[in-house]
């Protein structure tokens, strides 16, 4: 990023490490898929499902971007801890407030790193017996991946980094940043 956008970012220079994606590529992105998405789902009944909490900025975004009516819900999940996450068993922190009967189920996920979280969500919200379910990542990192899953809508495919911004965080933090980046060293 340059010094200018990153003064117009407004944040300190100690705390912006490799920008990776910038607040206009993250917007143009949006628009793109909520485009792409307005086209598809034109006549269907759409519920988009956001998992809690990293996807909850690019669902701001990404519901203005798709001209259509629909419904939104959240879901929060988190892995049993470090044997079990490879095994792919997650728990259900908050589910769904409504049933998914009769609706098309678009679950809005910030990135899609092992596949995990997306594998064990598809199944179980398949089993609740919607008309479809499908993922729109904003990122996709297929390098990392332990199950093989599709990702249906992907804003950016990036290779094996750590990054935080738009959602994304370390710690806890950093989601609030309106670009995407690297975190720097010493914030790890
Ligand atoms: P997975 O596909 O089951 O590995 O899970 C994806 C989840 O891992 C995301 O929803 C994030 O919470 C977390 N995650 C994966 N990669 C990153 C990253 O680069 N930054 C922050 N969180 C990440």
């Amino acid at each position: 990023m340059t010094a200018e956008l990153r003064e117009r970012s407004g944040w300190a220079d100690e705390i912006v490490g490799e920008v990776v994606l910038t607040s206009d590529e993250i917007q143009e992105a949006v628009k793109k898929l909520g485009k792409k998405i307005t086209e598809d789902y034109h006549d269907k009944n759409l519920l988009l499902v956001a998992i809690l909490r990293g996807a909850s900025v690019f669902l701001a975004d990404l519901m203005r971007e798709i001209h259509l009516p629909l419904e939104i819900d959240f879901i929060s999940v988190s892995s049993y801890g470090h044997l079990t996450k490879s095994s792919g068993v997650v728990r259900i922190m908050k589910d769904l407030a409504a049933p998914v009967e009769s609706k098309h189920v678009l679950v809005v996920e910030d990135v899609v790193d092992t596949g995990l979280t997306w594998a064990y969500l598809k199944q179980i919200i398949e089993a609740r017996n919607p008309e479809s379910v499908k993922i729109c990542s904003l990122l996709d990192k297929p390098e990392t991946r332990k199950v093989p899953v599709t990702v249906d809508y992907v804003g950016f495919t990036l290779e094996n980094k750590f990054v935080v911004g738009y959602g994304l965080d370390w710690k806890d933090q950093y989601r609030n940043l309106p670009f995407i980046m690297v975190p720097k060293k010493h914030m790890k």
